[in-house]
């Protein structure tokens, strides 16, 4: 992620002109010397350290963006937040919902603007989807059905790297993947109120990891996270959803997919067709009727940015700075960022109460999220974070 992102900071003004703001990427933290050299030369950074704290106390930086593993995230961005640091932080916003809460207020307390990295909301297809949705293309929403398939995980020799240990990703599938999906149901349906799922862990042992290196004749050690999550839910507007999601889906190298049904018409999105939605309207002639591909492109939401054509295409890359783009918008126009902190800790909670569901067999209701309650900061209070 460090490279996406570096890559983000770099492009957006290209991208975005005049830009809300011109980033600069000034230092990069990792793990050694060696590794924090070596990224800094490769992605741009003016300099490198393998204390990220020294990055949070820099008077220099305005920024601080959060690429590291899922168990670094809620120190740093605590830390960020307390230091005056506008922070982006990748997904799942923490291990748990209570970390995912301390960031949540830390920020506001510190009024410094938030986003979790849910960045498949800035596929343009994905946003054109809200865009039918919002506008009432599709009419009321009933259902919302998501897959999030990989296939990197189905072979027991992948190594036990950090994913598979609940101590540094919190969970697996379930917050790894699933924890997009889950966002995009919120971000195009509404808010989940409750929840019934199953977890499964199909790959008990894996090798160990060897620094970066596989090692699959060598010892293993245990997986004590999810390989798959299958669950449904109910919207607080009265929708129904279901998700699949697993890193063990041979064919499936990502597999993100939904298909929305509303009163008049129907939305499909399938990201290893990123440039794609399919579309449904019942108001089309008779002899019309059915799905028909739209290829997103400058007519289509964040178009105008991106590439001259429709059909040139975008990628993953594109996601990233369409990104960053709303992110540096956020902080230049002191509005809330979007998705923010909130809405990464609404998911943790989904995420938590489905593997309530999951070891009690029953549904789980979900709170609302209250944002009221929550700490606000003085300049975003009153804001509309749409
Ligand atoms: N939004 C997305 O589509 C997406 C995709 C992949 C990963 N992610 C998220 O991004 C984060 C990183 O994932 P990744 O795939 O890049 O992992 P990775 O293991 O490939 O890279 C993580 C890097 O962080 C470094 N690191 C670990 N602890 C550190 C510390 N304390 N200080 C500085 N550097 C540290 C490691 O040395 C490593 O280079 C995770 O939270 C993951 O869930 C998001």
């Amino acid at each position: 992620m460090g490279k996406a992102h570096s890559l983000a900071y770099a492009a957006m003004p290209m991208f975005f002109w005049p830009p809300p703001a011109v980033p600069h990427r000034k230092v990069i933290a990792e793990m050694t010397d060696q590794l924090a050299q070596s990224a800094a030369s490769r992605f741009g950074s003016e300099s490198w350290t393998t204390d990220w704290r020294r990055v949070v106390d820099d008077p220099e930086i305005d920024i601080v963006d959060i690429s590291s593993p899922n168990d670094t995230h809620c120190e740093i961005a605590v830390a960020a937040a307390e230091a005056g640091k506008h922070v982006i932080c990748e997904k799942p916003l923490a291990r748990t919902a209570e970390e995912a809460l301390q960031m949540v207020e830390a920020a506001n307390r510190a009024g410094v603007t938030n986003m979790v990295a849910f960045n498949y909301r800035r596929t343009p297809a994905v946003a054109l989807a809200k865009k039918y949705i919002d506008e009432g293309a599709i009419g009321r929403v009933l259902s919302f059905q998501g897959t999030y398939f990989q296939d990197w995980s189905a072979d027991p020799k992948t190594p036990l790297s950090w994913r598979f240990k609940k101590s540094i990703a919190g969970s697996g599938a379930l917050g790894d993947i699933g924890a997009h999906s889950l966002d995009l149901a919120r971000h195009l349906v509404g808010e989940i109120s409750s929840v019934v799922g199953v977890l499964q862990t199909h790959i008990t042992e894996r090798p160990l990891e060897v620094g970066s290196h596989d090692r699959p004749a060598g010892p293993t050690g245990t997986v004590d996270v999810d390989d798959e999550v299958h669950t449904m839910f109910r919207f607080a507007n009265g929708a129904v959803g279901s998700l699949g999601a697993t890193r063990n889906a041979p064919g499936r190298p990502n597999f993100d997919t939904f298909e929305i049904h509303g009163e008049t018409g129907s939305l499909y999105f399938n990201y290893q067709r990123c440039n794609e939605l399919q579309v449904c309207f019942t108001d089309d002639e008779p002899d019309r009727q059915g799905f028909r591909t739209i290829i997103t492109g400058p007519e289509h939401p964040y178009g105008e940015a991106l590439w001259p054509i429709a059909g040139v295409c975008i990628g993953y890359a594109e996601t990233k700075i369409i990104e960053c783009y709303e992110f540096c918008r956020a902080i230049a126009q002191g509005i809330a960022a979007e998705p923010d902190f909130g809405d990464g800790y609404q998911v943790a909670r989904i995420c938590e109460a489905i593997q309530l569901s999951a070891s009690s067999g029953t549904w789980i209701d979900v709170p609302p999220l209250d944002r009221q309650s929550m700490p606000v900061a003085p300049d975003l209070k009153g804001v509309a974070t749409t």
